[in-house]
Order: C-alpha cells, then structure tokens, then sequence
C-alpha cells in the first residue's frame, strides 16, 4: 500500500479536512475496516460470549477468540492462552503486579524500572511498594535517555524481583536494546515485563525470540478500539496467577461459599469483556498485516527524517532525547515559550499536538522541564503535513515572542 491508499482508509481525514492530526502516540486513529467490524457487531450478532449457546453468541465468541490468535500471531507467541485481553497496558500492567508480583514480594524486595518510564509503567509498581513494603530501583539511564545496559548488573542483586521496561519511548521515540536487556534479566533469572504500548504500531514483535516472560500493549494505539489490551504472558508464569478481580466468566464451578476458577486465560478475564473492542482489536491486525512493517518503517523512516530536518530549522528549539528514533515521535520546547501556549494556538491552526509532562512526569523532570510539546505522527501523514505543520509552527512562535 502506498501512503496515500493507508491514508484513505481513515475516516477522520475525509471528516477532518484540515486538521493535521501528530498526537499518534496518545492514540491512533481508526481504519474503516475496524469501524465497520464493530458496527457489525452491534448490528448483526451482538451478544454475550463464552456463555450462551445461541447462534449469534456462537459468531461472536469465535470471533473474539479469533481476535486471541490474530493477537498470538502478531507477537510470535507460543499458544493462544498466553494472550490475556485487558483493557490497556495500564491494565495489563497491573494485572502483573497484582496477579503475579504480589503473590511473591516481600519488604524490602526491589521492582527495578527506570526513570524515564511513563505513569502507565511507574504507578502500578509505586502502589505494590506501598502495599508491600517493597522498594523501588531505577535502571542507570544515558545521556540520550536510554537504559545503560553496560550498567544493568551493577544495579542487581538477589533482592530484585522484576525487571519492566518500555521497549520505544513515548518521549524520544528512542528504542531500548531490550534485547539485551532481556538477555541480563534472563542470565540472573529475573523476570521482565517490556511494556510495548508506544512500539506496537512501529516495529514487528516477536515474544518467542525476545524470550521476555511479559510484554504488553494497548489497542488504541494499534489502530484498535480504546478499552483494548493484552498481556502477553509466558506460560509458566500464567499458570501462577492469582486472580485479581473475581466475578463472572472466570469461574468453573460456584457454591454458596466457594468457588473453582476457569482454565487460563478466561480466569484473568472476569465479568463480560470488551467484546466489540476486542474484536474490532482483532480486525486492527489484520489491517496492520495489509499494511506490513516494512512499508510502516519505510513510511515513518522517511517522515521522521523530514519532521527533524525540518525541526532542526526552527530557531530555539530544544528537543528532548536526541539519539535515533524508532517512531517519529518528538517532544520539544522552545525557549522563551510556555508548551502550553505553543499547543494551544497550534490547536487554533487545526494542529493537534500534546503538552505537558504527556503522563511521564518523572522523565520530564529529569530533564530538567515542567512540560513540552509533543508531535507524534503515524503511518497516515504525509510530507505535506510537516511542510505546513513547520509553517504554522514558525508563524505561533513569531506571535508569542512579540
Ligand atoms: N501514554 C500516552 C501518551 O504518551 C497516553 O500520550
């Protein structure tokens, strides 16, 4: 496909002819395809799943588990069960502290993430520590704000009971060698989680040759549903899960006083899912399968290579994280000007951006700021954007330095 077909199978721009819409990485918009598989099935069999046995219910319940496999296919994983459907990385996240971390830390153990991890990443770990006593460690960061894997070890011992990371970061769209990452946490026999929220729609996944026990991400960010996400999770750990929430559809047998819990992944699923997001997730692979990640990587390769040449122009402009980008992701500031002020008369000329501490307070203020403004693009912009965008861009700034 070309950028343009990819471009015309999203609605919002034959609706929204002049916005030019860079805020990918708070969430992507929709193909068609997706729109019209969650239509259907409100239209045509709309039900309740892994219940009833009416032939409407059958459909959606062979449609959800399809979206399990299209999902387990996307990754590379082994089987099918090792995909949990939650409702977001921020879900899926907790699912593991909950379910899986809880159950085995005690006072004083350390979850190790990093400073520059987004809330989604941070907060879940932050309340545990609290409920547990447990602390919280950070990985060594460089200066182009990636973790040091040549200082990993030093920050290891035998009170470390979890590795999380994001794989792309939703600041610098800089990628983490997660592999190596992962190669430590494995060698020291620590499980790790990579939190894929911001390198899902980007880069090809592939869980079994990564060899991570966890990795996550949300639909709204793939081109699905908001409500959408999985777990993925290596077997052997789902097999120890706890439950977390209890209700309908993760149980087997039910007395009065007790209860049997249903095989996995059903028993993290409780009560009725997202059924439609969850199938319209189903149809956001498929699309990102017409489309291919070479044709995805071509595409954002060459737009973020215009997006910094063209930044790179703009007078006082001071961008956060300067090493490669793997997602043309790029958060600035330019001095003089408040992010805030910047994104608002951007949002006057149709230009949606992000600013503020975009839910990475702790990164944001590492780097010494109280907020940018972020532009994230995605497979549906064109060159033409950026040209404007820069137009419009120099002409905001010019009117708030008067
Ligand atoms: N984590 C999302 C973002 O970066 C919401 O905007």
């Amino acid at each position: 496909m070309t950028g343009e077909e990819i471009r015309n199978c999203f609605p919002y721009f034959k609706s929204n002819k002049k916005s030019i819409y860079f805020d990918s990485a708070a969430t992507t918009h929709k193909p068609q395809s997706v729109i019209d598989t969650i239509i259907s099935f409100y239209q045509k069999y709309n039900s309740n799943i892994h219940r009833s046995m009416n032939k409407a219910a059958t459909i959606a319940t062979q449609k959800f588990e399809n979206s399990r496999s299209l999902v387990k296919e996307l990754l590379n994983a082994e089987h099918s069960s090792e995909i949990v459907f939650t409702n977001g990385a921020t879900d899926s996240i907790n699912l593991v502290a909950q379910s899986f971390l809880k159950k085995q830390i005690k006072k004083n153990d350390i979850i190790l993430i990093s400073e520059t991890e987004h809330h989604s990443n941070l907060v879940p770990w932050q309340q545990l520590a609290l409920e547990t006593g447990a602390k919280i460690d950070f990985l060594p960061i460089r200066a182009d704000l990636l973790v040091d894997t040549d200082k990993i070890k030093a920050k290891i011992n035998d009170k470390v009971k979890l590795i999380s990371t994001h794989h792309i970061s939703s600041i610098s769209g800089g990628k983490q060698n997660i592999e190596k990452i992962i190669k430590i946490a494995r060698s020291l026999n620590i499980p790790i989680l990579i939190d894929g929220a911001q390198a899902i729609a980007h880069t090809p996944i592939d869980v079994k040759e990564l060899d991570c026990d966890f990795y996550c991400f949300s639909g709204h960010k793939l081109f699905g549903p908001t409500g959408t996400g999985i777990l993925y999770s290596k077997s052997r750990h789902l097999d120890g899960f706890i439950p977390y929430k209890f209700g309908g559809g993760m149980v087997d047998n039910v007395g009065l006083h007790e209860n049997s819990f249903s095989e996995l992944p059903h028993r993290l699923e409780a009560g009725t899912p997202n059924i439609s997001g969850v199938i319209g997730l189903g149809e956001a692979v498929n699309f990102v399968k017409s489309v291919g990640f070479s044709v995805i990587q071509e595409i954002e390769t060459s737009l973020a290579e215009k997006f910094n040449h063209e930044l790179s122009k703009v007078d006082d402009c001071v961008l956060v994280g300067s090493g490669p980008r793997s997602a043309p992701i790029f958060t600035f500031n330019i001095e003089g000007i408040h992010h805030y002020d910047l994104a608002s008369l951007l949002s006057e000329y149709n230009i949606c951006t992000r600013s503020g501490h975009l839910c990475s307070q702790p990164m944001i203020e590492m780097c010494g700021l109280s907020g940018a403004v972020r532009a994230s693009l995605s497979i549906y912009n064109n060159e033409e954007e950026i040209e404007n965008f820069m137009v419009i861009l120099k002409k905001a700034i010019s009117f708030l330095k008067r």
